[in-house]
């Protein structure tokens, strides 16, 4: 059996009973699920799609990979020849079969930030390769590792990172041969940095070797629920995953490919999601800073990464206690021992309400 790492969120459930015992009833600030309605253009598409019988393309419809290369070249400056884009289930299957689909061997490491979604860990687990969480690339020494994994802006820190250091994990790798694995699920969500993708000219000098870009639709687009996500790069790489996929039968539903393809194509809805985030997180940012809380980074993304120099289960038993359930930073990796990651992804009424018991 593969040694999996307990999940987390069950050692949260005893402060969601708490925060669900608050007369004004939870906040549940905790996960970054969207609370606000499926936008119409891709409800619409959906459920014109609705009569799909057939097997549906693993590598997606050829609109659907124009859409996702048409919304990388409009939104972030990123030429990439729909060809080499693939759909796939959401990000999260992605994030955890990455190293086994690329072929990563066991006793091989697979690099990810230290203070990190999870699923980064539980995919070099489900290959037999070893995690290994680090900040400094340096630390591995002249050691050649397959796969590193950047995530920029970060969950759980919103911390977005400079082209500058973008391009110095591309150079390292290239030397080395590793596969850079971007995950940009946040990318849309700048506050007062500019995130910048790791296909951009910027970044990669003009070529996609060795480089694969992972985009979610669930944080822009609300579809978190419908499990939309695509990976897009490297055309070598690419195609090695679309032969696997293909056998392996991680196909994107026909009617989700639909809803997919709409929503690429339309920015209205993306704009007036990240405007409903931008408002609750000019008024939670304040009232956790007034109630103590230091926020740290959170120049881009769905978190406020804060602290106020407590554990971080005090702090979660702090704020459970006024009705507001958060993660504990140590679910993203020991250096979050002191944080707790306050997500902004509540409806208008749920954040007021936060806002009001945290004075
Ligand atoms: C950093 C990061 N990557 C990937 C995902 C997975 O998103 P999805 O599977 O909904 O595309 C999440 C979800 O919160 C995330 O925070």
């Amino acid at each position: 059996m593969i040694a999996l790492p307990d999940f987390p969120w069950d050692r949260l459930a005893p402060y969601q009973e708490l925060a669900r015992a608050h007369p004004g009833g939870i906040v549940d600030l905790s996960v970054g699920t969207p609370v606000d309605p499926v936008p119409p253009v891709a409800r619409q598409a959906l459920s014109a799609a609705a009569d799909s019988p057939g097997y549906p393309l693993t590598y997606g419809t050829p609109r659907l990979r124009e859409a996702a290369a048409g919304w990388l070249r409009r939104r972030h400056g990123v030429v990439v020849d729909p060809a080499d884009v693939l759909p796939t289930i959401g990000t999260k299957e992605l994030v955890a079969w990455l190293p086994t689909l690329l072929g990563v061997r066991p006793g091989e490491r697979v690099v990810f930030p230290a203070l990190a979604y999870p699923t980064y860990d539980v995919g070099a687990r489900l290959a037999g390769a070893e995690p290994y969480a680090t900040d400094g690339l340096l630390s591995l020494g002249p050691e050649r590792v397959p796969l590193v994994w950047v995530n920029s802006p970060s969950n759980p820190t919103g911390r977005v990172l400079p082209a500058e250091h973008l391009r110095k994990v591309v150079a390292w790798a290239r030397e080395r041969g590793a596969v850079v694995a971007s995950d940009e699920c946040y990318i849309e969500l700048g506050w007062e940095d500019e995130p910048l993708s790791v296909l951009h000219p910027d970044v990669c000098e003009g070529s996609h070797e060795g480089l694969l870009a992972v985009h979610s639709l669930s944080k822009r687009s609300n579809l978190a629920g419908y499990r939309a996500g695509f990976v897009a790069g490297d055309p070598r790489l690419v195609r090695r995953l679309l032969e696997v996929r293909k056998h392996a039968g991680m196909i994107v539903p026909a009617p989700v490919q639909a809803a997919m393809t709409a929503a690429l194509d339309d920015d209205a809805h993306a704009d007036e999601q990240r405007e409903r985030y931008a408002r609750r997180r000019a008024v939670l940012r304040p009232a956790l800073e007034r109630a103590g809380w230091r926020v740290e980074h959170s120049e881009a993304g769905l978190y406020l990464w804060a602290a106020n120099g407590e554990d971080c289960w005090d702090q979660v038993r702090a704020l459970a206690s006024r009705g507001i359930l958060v993660a504990p930073g140590e679910f993203y990796g020991d250096a979050g021992r002191g944080h707790v990651r306050v997500a902004i992804t509540a409806t208008d009424e749920r954040v007021d309400a936060a806002v009001s018991r945290l004075q």
